[in-house]
């Protein structure tokens, strides 16, 4: 998912009490939470940050290149006026932002009237209010969407959402155009098949009944995070959390491990197909040792896809592996559902 950063320097933390004449009654959490719901509904991650302190937005600034961040909006506050540094810090960074003001900070002192950013920012929004914000952002998303989509006009986000749509609906087929392409996602009893320019990837599909025969190489362990004693429920006479033959997620719960008279429950680090529960009620169990064996969820599809890829465009090879992996991830959720 595409992150966008959105900035708020300083004083911005008492928005909604501070002179409500220039910024507006509402609270930057008020103003925040919008901004990540809009986001959101366009498959975007918003993360805001607020500062006092000069460093720290230059370490937010710093730190958004690691944290894959695509697009910041920033409201530098009274740093726009004085900060030298925040302003290098956007110029070393090389990400594209927005300046937003609440209030109009040309019709305010004179001082207010020079900004460190202007003439490096995309843009700049002042006067506005907290509507300012939400156009920035609008035109974040507008400016990301036409750079990714340089590359291949309907993007792998646009894929995705649509087998979200796809997936959740009862219909048997579905076509979106945009422009000179189209996807169509049809439901079928057989096998993945396709009419596209490129020959689709064969998947590897293997029946569910050979899981046993699967050799060592293909499994891998979810270890023991802490050290204690192993239990596979709260109580004996409960089902354990997980069995053979169950699919996991990263994050489910899987069993218990007690330390220190604490039943700790244990989330999985994997996600795939449980092939062996290496340990019993009451067993002790060391820190990093093996509670589990997976095996990826890809190798053990036990029946045909059923999903009918049709594309009219060409679409380059790597994408046929994403999409394949794509289907194959949803699918079998699906099918464990
Ligand atoms: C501000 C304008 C700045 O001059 C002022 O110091 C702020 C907020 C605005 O949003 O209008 O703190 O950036």
């Amino acid at each position: 998912m595409s992150r966008i950063l959105v900035i708020h320097g300083p004083n911005l933390n008492l928005l909604g009490i501070r002179e409500p004449e220039y910024y507006g009654d509402e609270s930057l959490e008020q103003i925040n939470y919008r901004l990540i719901q809009k986001a959101g509904e366009f498959g975007y991650e918003l993360i805001a940050r607020q500062s006092n302190a000069e460093h720290e937005l230059i370490e937010f600034v710093q730190n958004a290149i690691n944290e894959s961040i695509e697009y910041i909006v920033i409201n530098p506050a009274a740093f726009t006026h004085t900060s030298v540094a925040v302003r290098d810090a956007l110029a070393a960074s090389r990400i594209p932002f927005i300046e937003v003001h609440l209030s109009n900070i040309y019709r305010r002192e004179e001082f207010r009237r020079h900004s460190f950013f202007s003439d490096i920012a995309q843009g700049v929004i002042s006067g506005l209010g907290a509507v300012g914000y939400e156009l920035a952002l609008q035109a974040a998303i507008q400016h990301l969407e036409s750079t990714s989509s340089a590359s291949w006009a309907m993007d792998l986000r646009k894929i995705r959402k649509l087998i979200e749509i796809f997936n959740a609906s009862h219909l048997g087929e579905m076509e979106i155009r945009d422009g000179d392409e189209s996807i169509r996602l049809t439901r079928a009893a057989a096998a993945i098949s396709s009419e596209p320019t490129v020959p689709l990837p064969t998947v590897e599909a293997v029946p569910s009944s050979s899981i046993d025969d699967v050799e060592d190489k293909d499994s891998f362990p979810i270890q023991s995070p802490m050290v204690g004693t192993f239990y596979a429920a709260t109580a004996p006479q409960d089902s354990p959390l997980v069995a053979v033959g169950d699919k996991v997620s990263v994050g489910q719960p899987i069993c218990f491990i007690e330390a220190m008279k604490i039943f700790n429950e244990i989330e999985s680090d994997e996600s795939g197909t449980i092939v062996s529960v290496l340990k019993d009620d009451g067993d002790p169990v060391e820190f990093g040792e093996a509670l589990f064996l997976l095996r990826e969820w890809l190798t053990r599809l036990s029946s045909p896809i059923g999903v009918k890829l049709h594309f009219e465009s060409c679409v380059p090879a790597e994408i046929w592996g994403l999409l394949r992996l794509l289907f194959i991830q949803k699918l079998t959720e699906k099918q464990n559902m």
